[in-house]
């Protein structure tokens, strides 16, 4: 039995086969997977156009559906469940993926499951080997989100802290915005980093003595602008003062959240979390000796439909475990 993924919230089509561990105790296996990056159409505007990424969501999902059962070899018939991105994410985008799992779903007569976007990364590193064990502490850093959390199992997540303003993944964008990278600036921004000198420009860590695990980023892109305004700076030692301010945050910070829980696993999820120097950073910090961390594959560090697909596996078998259905001893009538 297997399960299928599905993942448009945003300016990616991702879609994935996985298949759960079986009741002979293997682990379970990514079958198949396949993104189709909209990054190119986007990119004359600057960023994200809804209605344009809901389109090319449509033309995309019918072909890469037969291309992930053409690359494990397998049949529609198998399928046990579809998983398909519910939120939060670009509402058009969303829909196209919505009704394509519960069509699909219906004409099977299988499950449709509506996925958190957020659990999909938080769970993504059990996609790697070896996979961190719960209890952990997981980072989340994306172009939407940065969030320390805890995570006892899956569905069991407590937020420890998170971003006030811009989201770290933004304030890469939007620096690099600033230095002419391009949408979305990330990877060119990480690039263009490794070439500046460290230490010749020197700019702020928001919050880093905060005494709490929140963060903010916005400050930051304002600092950019005020130094190249102030003087003319090289673009890459402008890059390398910016990464290095932002990784010393988000590895101090974690840090702090493994302190404040007494948790020695930390769990990286999120686009951000393809940063080298970020990763470079918590493996030296992590080999200091007092924590492990753990990262998604990379292909699976931004927006895919593997990490759907296995997040609706593991929903799949909480739910089968509960006996089919489920009741909310405590329940927020805002969340009903
Ligand atoms: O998780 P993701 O694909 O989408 C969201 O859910 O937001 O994350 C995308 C974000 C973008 O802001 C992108 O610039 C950033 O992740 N990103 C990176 C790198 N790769 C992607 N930021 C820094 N360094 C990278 N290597
Ligand atoms: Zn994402």
């Amino acid at each position: 039995m297997i399960v299928l993924g599905i993942e448009t919230s945003c300016d990616e089509t991702g879609v994935a086969l996985y298949e759960p561990a079986g009741s002979g105790g293997e682990s379970g296996q990514l079958l198949a997977h396949v993104v189709h990056s909209q990054v190119a159409m986007h990119e004359a505007y600057g960023g994200v156009v809804p209605e344009i990424a809901s389109r090319d969501h449509v033309r995309r999902l019918v072909p890469l559906t037969r291309k992930v059962f053409d690359q494990a070899g397998r049949q529609l018939r198998e399928l046990e469940a579809i998983g398909y991105t519910e939120g939060p994410g670009l509402a058009g985008a969303l829909l196209v993926g919505a009704s394509f799992a519960h069509g699909l779903a219906f004409s099977l007569g299988i499950p449709a499951i509506g996925i958190h976007h957020l659990e999909g990364h938080l769970l993504s590193p059990l996609l790697s080997d070896p996979a961190p064990e719960f209890p952990f502490v997981a980072l989340l850093v994306s172009g939407g989100h940065t969030q320390l959390m805890r995570v006892d199992a899956p569905g069991t997540y407590r937020l420890l802290g998170e971003t006030q303003d811009d989201a770290a993944g933004e304030a890469f964008d939007k620096t690099a915005k600033l230095l002419g990278l391009g949408y979305p600036g990330g990877p060119a921004l990480s690039r263009l980093a490794e070439e500046g000198s460290p230490g010749r420009l020197r700019l702020p860590r928001p919050m880093i003595d905060s005494g709490n695990l929140d963060f903010s980023f916005s400050g930051l892109k304002t600092a950019v602008s005020t130094a190249m305004r102030k003087s003319p700076q090289e673009a890459s030692d402008v890059a390398r003062a910016f990464v290095d301010a932002v990784v010393d945050v988000l590895v101090a910070k974690c840090t702090a959240a493994l302190q404040a829980t007494g948790l020695r696993r930390l769990v990286v999820a999120g686009g951000v979390g393809a940063n080298r120097q970020l990763r470079d950073a918590l493996d030296e910090r992590a080999s200091q000796g007092r924590f492990s961390v753990f990262y998604p594959p990379l292909e699976l560090c931004t927006d895919n439909g593997a990490m759907i697909a296995f997040a609706a596996a593991q929903r799949l078998r909480a739910t089968k475990a509960r006996g089919g259905f489920s009741v909310k001893p405590r329940w927020d009538l805002a969340e009903a």
